[in-house]
Order: C-alpha cells, then sequence, then structure tokens
C-alpha cells in the first residue's frame, strides 16, 4: 500500500468523521472491541468507507472506526483489527494504524488478547507490553522504504513508551485496576503455540504470547508515533493451561474483564494526548 493510499484512507477518516484532527488513536483486540459501542456521541464509520481497509473476518473483530472526543481530545477507535493468519498481508495488516497515523494520531494506543506464560501471570490479567520478542521471521517494513513514512533501520529500544506506560500505572491505580507488565511474544496464528514453543518463548523472556499487536508496533515507531500496548491475558498458554485452548474461553474472559478494561481505557485514553 502506498503512501497515497494511506493518504486517502487518512482523508477519507477526516471527512467522514467531521473531525480535521485526532491525537490519538486505540486499535481493540480480540473480544474488546464492544469497548467502543458506550462511547456518548461517537461517530462510527465501516471499514469498508475507508478506501483501502481491509475488512477483517475473525468472530469479534467488528471493522468500525468511531470517532469520539473524550475530555475535549478527539480520539480514533478501530474496532477490528486484519490479522496476518487471515491471509492479509503485513502492509494491510498496518495499512489502519498508518492511515490513523496520518490523519494525525501521534500517540498509538494498541490491545490484544494473549496466552499468559510468565511467572504468575493469570487469565484475567491486564498487562502492559514492556517490549516484544519476534519470533515470526516477519516484518511489515520488508520491501523498499518510503522515506516520506519513516527511516529504513527505526529504532525499537524503546517501542512502548516508558512515559505513557508510566502515566498507565498511575491511571490504573487511580480507577483501582490492577496492570501487569511483561514482554510479549508475537507468534503468527492460526494455531495456538504448542507447549514446547510456549517454553521457548518463556526461556526467551516471553510472559505473554499472541498473534497480532507487534506489526502495528513497528509501523507505528517507523512513522514515529508513540506506541503503547495493552493486554488482556484471557488464558494460561498452551501447556500452562490444564484444559485444551479455544476461542470461546478468549471470549468468554473478555467477557469477565469487560468492566475493568473499559474503567481503565476510559480513564486512560485522554491521558494519552
Ligand atoms: N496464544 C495466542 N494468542 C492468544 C492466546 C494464546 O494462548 N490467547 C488469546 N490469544
Amino acid at each position: 500500500m502506498s503512501y497515497h493510499a494511506i493518504q486517502a484512507a487518512a482523508g477519507a477518516i477526516k471527512r467522514l468523521s467531521g473531525r480535521p484532527g485526532h491525537t490519538v488513536v486505540a486499535i481493540l483486540g480480540s473480544g474488546l472491541s464492544s469497548y467502543a459501542e458506550h462511547l456518548p456521541g461517537a461517530t462510527a464509520i465501516p471499514y469498508a468507507d475507508i478506501p483501502g481497509f481491509p475488512v477483517p473476518k475473525v468472530a469479534g473483530h467488528a471493522g468500525t472506526v468511531y470517532s469520539v472526543e473524550m475530555e475535549g481530545i478527539p480520539i480514533l477507535i478501530l474496532a477490528g483489527r486484519a490479522h496476518f493468519y487471515e491471509g492479509h498481508g503485513l502492509e494491510q495488516v498496518v495499512f489502519a494504524v498508518r492511515a490513523a497515523i496520518a490523519a494525525g494520531a501521534g500517540t498509538v494506543l494498541l490491545t490484544n488478547a494473549s496466552g499468559g506464560c510468565g511467572d504468575d501471570f493469570e487469565a484475567g490479567d491486564l498487562a502492559l507490553l514492556s517490549d516484544h520478542l519476534n519470533l515470526t521471521g516477519q516484518n511489515p517494513l520488508f520491501g523498499p522504504n518510503d522515506d516520506r513514512l519513516g527511516s529504513r533501520f527505526p529504532d525499537l529500544s524503546a517501542a512502548y513508551d516508558p512515559d505513557l506506560r508510566r502515566i498507565a500505572h498511575e491511571v490504573a491505580a487511580g480507577v483501582d485496576v490492577e496492570l501487569r507488565e511483561g514482554v510479549y511474544a508475537w507468534f503468527t496464528g492460526p494455531t495456538y503455540e504448542t507447549p514446547a514453543e510456549v517454553q521457548m518463548a518463556r526461556r526467551l523472556g516471553a510472559d505473554m504470547v499472541g498473534m497480532s499487536t507487534v506489526p502495528e508496533t513497528i509501523a507505528a515507531r517507523h512513522m514515529g508515533a508513540r506506541v503503547i500496548a495493552i493486554s488482556l491475558v484471557t488464558n494460561l498458554a498452551a501447556g500452562i493451561s490444564p484444559v485444551p485452548l479455544s476461542h470461546e474461553e478468549v471470549q468468554e474472559t473478555a467477557d469477565t474483564a469487560r468492566e475493568r478494561f473499559t474503567g481503565l481505557l476510559d480513564a486512560l485514553l485522554p491521558r494519552l494526548a
């Protein structure tokens, strides 16, 4: 997807939302997209109305952009993300976040569901990503670099912004939500990991394993946006969990965490501007 396609999508977001600029974009992960539905005064734009936006296919990923003002801060909320395992190329996977950044969002909040493999991680935990492991051999920046988007060799030494993480911990304490922190290992899916893969990731330093987020982080850092990411640990990872993994369990945990997740995002989003 070219620079021009990204600019065209950004233009469509501005036009269809009626807001000339947004300062923050949040992407809602598996089972978490209902967050956007309770936001008062939000304008909903179907992904299908924005040129170039990939329409997600997984249950629990709706495919709607919400434009909303929270405490005076214009925010975009992307309910539904395209995953690599659906067959989208990584350029398509990161297209929506690139368009949102091109539409003005200098800060990106990514959310996801993950399996927990770190010491003491439990199903239902909310955790900030402190860093990631890209174990896939894939990268959304493969191919010629477009210097208008960012540099050829982006630095990832602080991919998940330390200042934003500090703010998130403060905000979480203020709304009485427990927020952990850990390293997220990206696997492509769509299979859940094997127990051996989970043990590998754990020994390499992972606390969570999942199928998203890392490409968007890379693309956002490439464009110079600040990134913060929150994972909902929906289950213990394969081999640590005493039961087989299922999408139903992921959805059920997301349902039980909804109130905490909503409280945290309501308080945090306007603080990220
Ligand atoms: N592995 C990968 N992705 C996930 C998991 C998991 O255990 N749980 C929710 N998303």
